[in-house]
């Protein structure tokens, strides 16, 4: 422990910079994968233990919710600003977008959750579809936006949108109201 203090102490602040950075992606990413542990889980309670149903569905619509607003406020408006389209569309303007669309869509579908007696057969349905509709959204957000992002972001910019998003989440960690968003509006307002 000694040893290791005196050995950071010893380095440059270049060095511990790049030795503690974050990076919003791996964030993102690692949002993600709870994401679909959290369905995952789901798909595993007995359908008649509704509280346990209510207190994870809780925490999963909540996450979903509080997840795409951090998105929008610190990750989609740098990669308006130094994406260049390296995922696959013609540009940022078209990654950012696409997912603005893909995040309406998947509130509808949280939302959609909440019409349905917990446990029933539309209640499970419901949650399906927002399960399908949040993991064709991951696939594509990991493939074009974090992708391009890895591409033209410098560490420094990873490190430091990573910590705005961490604490973003941390404040709102038990949800914010979903606001659905114009896609092409959202893309001119943060260009
Ligand atoms: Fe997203
Ligand atoms: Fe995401």
């Amino acid at each position: 422990m000694l040893r290791r203090a005196v050995t950071v102490r010893n380095r440059t602040a270049h060095d511990n910079r790049k030795e503690f950075a974050m990076d919003i992606t791996q964030l993102i990413l690692d949002d993600h994968h709870e994401q679909r542990r959290l369905f995952a889980i789901l798909e595993q309670i007995d359908r008649t233990d509704v509280k346990a149903l209510a207190a994870i569905w809780g925490r999963l619509s909540a996450f979903l919710e509080v997840h795409a607003e951090a998105e929008e406020r610190h990750f989609y408006p740098a990669l308006l600003r130094v994406g260049t389209g390296a995922g696959g569309k013609p540009n940022a303007d078209a990654e950012t977008e696409d997912a603005i669309k893909d995040h309406n869509e998947i509130r509808d579908a949280v939302a959609a959750v909440a019409r349905h007696p917990l446990g029933s057969d539309g209640w499970y349905a419901a949650v399906a579809a927002a399960n399908k509709a949040n993991s064709e959204h991951m696939g594509e957000e990991e493939r074009e936006g974090l992708a391009d992002f890895r591409h033209n972001a410098e560490l420094a910019l990873r490190h430091e949108l990573a910590v705005d998003f961490a604490t973003f989440e941390a404040r709102h960690f038990a949800g914010v109201t979903p606001v659905d968003k114009d896609p092409k509006a959202y893309v001119e307002a943060n260009k």
